[in-house]
């Protein structure tokens, strides 16, 4: 794959269609073709995607096929699924597909069966999580865990933090989970501050076992622990109140938590990526192993179609393609994610990182540097609350912001009458995106002639609509796989490796640099003018 896609005739044809699209709205794409919603929808195990609203026609369709075509990635996505090291940076197979594979399913990769190595891992977990549930598990002092909390950043956080709000409905009420992530002392101040020691249970979630923030909260909340537990207690206490996932034993048994109470998984599962594996241990003691298995199968079944459907019927694949043309050929610079659903509130704060850590990259897999935009900003919040803040600018602003609006039909609770108002919102907006409202529209509602430009909605404004008939375990992970594969499918095009995150090393060691200059403990030149000026700062405010 040494050729650049890029400088293909597909990629040009592309820009080609780019070129004339803007002259074209949707009301006269759909004047056109008035079976066009009927015809651009595809499914996906639950999953009904509405791809009818976006700025396609047919042949930017079938120019995007031809691209991922030209991109190879057929080839790919067999090359991932197979467990060929495809994150070349780090020489790692990227098989989070592998997770979710049933039991009976098999996997050689490097000369050992991952299939039966991740079943005996969930195996481990489903007895720890019954234990729990039960009650048989104890403190301590033998009081009952009833708060989990999971201590980890970034994938070991987002993950599980996302999950198991947008699950709650299926949550145990008797035990509850809570999140630490941030170094900032705050975090575990406000989890913590409320809780009996006695009956917490801390996850501590970290694939290499070195971030800082993590290490740094645990062992705060070690402290926590042996100072609320009050007399004489140690190590028994903390295995009783502390359990660790990693793929690296030896540095959680120096740092005190015995391996035994260590759940594992293995490097070729990337952070983003890590939600079905051990790191979702806090999920699945809150839904129990039954139903995080139905949330695997959900991924399972995405993760199938994904790999064995055709491109032109590629849900995953066509999302991605969709992406690819809105970033790099009509220069969208970010997407917005509307999930009406307000368990999904963390959302798309998990989906900036599998997104945005994966693409943000501007060097391709051979080293060149690419020509065109990667990685667009993702952002959002729940729908309806967003329609009352930054919805305006997507209505009437200048920028072309894609968007996917995710709901369900069927609700979470009995107030069936307030979900279809919420959902009458869910679909009102789309159409109001597309297809805004006219000048002629504003006059022949007797609007004064100088306030009519004020009204006019240009529309043309793209969004995929999700809908899957409610919020479930199988169809939460079905939804988790499609962004995951989507956002593979993007980075296939671009020939960039989605895999590493080269970029957020460098601060990571400056502020191992620094920290000492901001206690005192060294006063070395912090370097730069800017960076000196604001420690002299910030010191001088701290007393030091
Ligand atoms: O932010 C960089 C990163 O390496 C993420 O990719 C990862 O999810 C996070 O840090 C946490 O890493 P770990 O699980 O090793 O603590």
């Amino acid at each position: 794959m040494s050729e650049h896609v890029s400088d293909s005739h597909e990629w040009q044809t592309l820009q080609g269609h780019a070129e004339k699209f803007a002259a074209v709205h949707l009301r006269e794409l759909f004047d056109a073709d008035p079976r066009r919603g009927a015809r651009l929808n595809a499914q996906v195990g639950d999953l009904y995607v509405d791809y009818s609203k976006n700025l396609v026609t047919d042949e930017v369709l079938t120019a995007l096929h031809a691209l991922a075509e030209r991109a190879g990635l057929g080839e790919r996505i067999g090359a991932m699924f197979s467990g060929a090291h495809i994150n070349a940076t780090e020489d790692r197979a990227v098989l989070h597909t592998a997770l979710r594979l049933p039991r009976d399913a098999t996997l050689v990769v490097d000369g050992q069966d991952v299939v039966a190595d991740v079943h005996e891992v969930l195996d481990r977990m489903g007895a720890f999580s019954d234990r729990i549930r039960s009650g048989e598990w104890t403190g301590a002092t033998g009081k009952r865990i009833t708060t989990v909390v999971n201590i980890g950043i970034g994938g070991s956080d987002l993950g599980p933090v996302m999950a198991y709000e947008a699950l709650k409905a299926y949550a145990d009420p008797r035990i509850e989970c809570r999140f630490v992530s941030n170094i900032d002392p705050t975090d575990l101040h406000a989890t913590t501050h409320d809780l009996d020691p006695a009956s917490t249970l801390f996850v501590v979630v970290s694939k290499t076992f070195g971030t800082q923030e993590t290490l740094t909260n645990a062992t705060e909340a070690r402290n926590w622990l042996l100072a609320g537990l009050g007399g004489d207690a140690g190590a028994d206490a903390v295995a009783k109140h502390f359990v660790a996932v990693s793929t690296n034993a030896e540095r959680v048994a120096s740092f005190g938590i015995d391996t035994e109470n260590m759940f594992g998984f293995w490097d070729w599962v990337g952070g983003r990526y890590s939600l079905p594996s051990a790191v979702g241990l806090s999920v699945m003691i809150a839904i129990g192993k039954e139903q995080f298995g139905q949330m695997l199968g959900g991924y399972h079944t995405v993760d199938e179609h994904f790999r064995t459907a055709p491109l032109e019927r590629n849900v995953p694949a066509l999302l991605g393609l969709l992406n690819v043309w809105y970033d790099t050929f009509l220069g969208a610079q970010s997407h917005a994610i509307l999930p009406y659903a307000q368990y999904l509130h963390r959302f798309a704060a998990y989906l900036q990182q599998l997104t945005m850590e994966s693409n943000g990259k501007s060097v391709r897999l051979d080293g060149t540097p690419v020509d065109y935009q990667t990685g667009e900003v993702f952002w959002g919040e729940p729908g309806t609350n967003g329609q009352h803040a930054f919805y305006q600018l997507i209505h009437q602003g200048t920028k072309l912001i894609p968007a996917d609006f995710i709901g369900f039909s069927e609700p979470n609770h009995d107030i069936a009458t307030m979900h279809d108002l919420f959902m009458s919102n869910f679909f009102a907006q789309t159409r109001a995106l597309a297809f805004g409202r006219t000048a002629e529209q504003v006059e022949a509602e007797g609007v004064p002639a100088a306030t009519v430009p004020h009204k006019v909605m240009q529309g043309n404004h793209p969004t995929t609509t999700i809908i899957a008939p409610k919020l479930t375990p199988a169809t939460f992970g079905q939804l988790v796989a499609l962004y995951e594969h989507m956002t593979f499918t993007q980075g296939t095009i671009w020939q960039i490796n989605s895999f590493d995150q080269w970029g957020v090393e460098l601060g990571k060691v400056m502020a191992n640099q620094l920290a000492p200059l901001l206690t005192g403990e060294s006063d070395e030149p912090a370097g730069d003018s800017s960076t000196a000026a604001l420690i002299e700062h910030y010191r001088r405010q701290r007393g030091r």
